[in-house]
């Protein structure tokens, strides 16, 4: 049953139109000036329609983590910020670096209202199940100590994963992010790098060294983007994360990234941890942040810090080039039919009692934001609708290489 979106703005090439969307099955069937008939029709009011957010970097615990969060919790998390595709990280229990724990958690996943992919882990020694796992999105491996005992210190592993993989996620930090870099230049391998959650000036600088830039793709966290070290002395472990919270000369030499292009990528790192977790001694690092990167974003564009285009390209369609990931973060007929409906307008507060991660909490409760999702589309399916959550199944994406 076709469904109609009238009354959308949407930006092509940085100019703004006024559309009707035609939504047939899980696919933008039209986007026109016209009113096909439809069976549902929705006024989006001129409200911004945008492709749904793609974020490479979600922990959803699951499996054998599920008190801090599991699909079903995580993924209406994100369709509350509008991401309507995620990728999850390896570091669950047991970690995803076998192709039966792999198998395992597509299982698990089918849950997810929003659609899903995985990142596999890498190990010193499972480069075997690295070459037999089926439709991945990428080789998550990690150079530092993080949450999961999963770090690979030899530098002849990494060379020897770096080669089997198309493209590999690394965890590092500081001279880690050089180091990983130098063994694809001095062992010339071609294959593609993606840095996660850079988070300083000098990780910038090393990842986006001229010769290979091409090769490696940067990430940043809203943690890194819209906090900095002084947040820690308020929050205290609540704003503790790996990497760490860094200066301000840091923090806006990430800004000045976004502005120059150096970064690709946009993702929450989504990590819930309990409460009571994180009021412990020996509290684990990490910090959700699925239903504000939106938020957060559109006030930054609201403070005239970062234009729609390139919240799109950062949050969607870089994700999609980078992992190839097949007919998303686009709004073309066609494509599927993943949106978010923006209101740029909405001024509201971050709330822990409002979030639906199973950790509810957030850095960020309490801060005003200007500029709010107000409904997701997943599939064709309205599966957030302010403030309502549809339990409608999604898929696990796939990948053109
Ligand atoms: C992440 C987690 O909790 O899984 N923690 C974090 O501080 N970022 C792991 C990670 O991404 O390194
Ligand atoms: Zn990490
Ligand atoms: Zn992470």
């Amino acid at each position: 049953m076709p469904l109609l979106l009238k009354n959308c703005r949407i930006l092509v090439n940085d100019k703004v139109y006024s559309k009707n969307i035609l939504v047939k099955k899980d696919k933008i069937s039209k986007i026109t000036n016209k009113e096909p008939k439809a069976d549902g029709i929705i006024d989006v009011n001129n409200n911004f329609v945008l492709p749904g957010l793609i974020d490479v970097h979600v922990h959803m615990r699951e499996p054998g983590l599920t008190h801090k969060e599991d699909f079903l919790t995580g993924s209406m998390a994100a369709a509350k910020g509008g991401i309507t595709t995620i990728l999850d990280m390896p570091n669950t229990i047991p970690p995803t670096t076998t192709v039966a724990a792999l198998e395992e958690k597509r299982k698990l996943a089918s849950k997810s209202v929003v659609n899903y992919g995985f990142n596999f882990g890498a190990t010193l020694n499972n480069l075997s199940d690295i070459k037999k796992a089926k439709n991945i999105a990428s080789v998550k491996l990690y150079m530092d100590a993080t949450t999961g005992a999963m770090k690979v210190e030899d530098f002849d592993s990494i060379t020897d994963i770096f080669r089997a993989s198309k493209l590999t996620i690394i965890h590092a930090e500081d001279m880690n992010v050089k180091a990983a870099i130098d063994i694809l230049i001095k062992n010339k391998i071609k294959n593609k790098l993606h840095v996660a959650h850079v988070s300083s000036a000098k990780e910038l600088q090393y990842a986006k060294q001229n010769s290979i830039k091409k090769q490696v793709s940067v990430e940043v966290t809203p943690n890194h983007l819209f906090m900095n070290e002084k947040y820690i002395q308020t929050l205290g472990a609540f704003a503790e994360m790996k990497p760490r919270l860094k200066t301000e000369h840091d923090q806006k030499a990430l800004w000045d990234g976004i502005k120059n292009g150096e970064v690709d990528i946009i993702a929450t790192d989504h990590a819930p941890h309990l409460r009571e977790e994180k009021e412990q001694a020996n509290y684990p690092f990490g910090v959700p942040g699925l239903e504000t990167m939106l938020p957060l974003l559109l006030d930054a564009f609201n403070q005239n810090n970062i234009t729609l285009q390139k919240i799109m390209q950062l949050c969607c369609e870089n994700p999609a080039k980078i992992f190839k990931i097949k007919n998303k973060g686009f709004l073309k007929e066609g494509y599927d039919a993943d949106l978010v409906i923006a209101d740029l307008d909405k001024r509201q507060a971050v709330r822990n009692e409002d979030l639906l991660t199973k950790c509810r909490w957030s850095p960020f409760d309490g801060k005003i934001l200007k500029g709010w999702p107000v409904m997701t589309i997943v599939n064709g399916n309205v599966v957030y609708d302010n403030g309502q959550i549809n339990d409608v199944k999604a898929k696990e994406v796939q990948y053109g290489r």
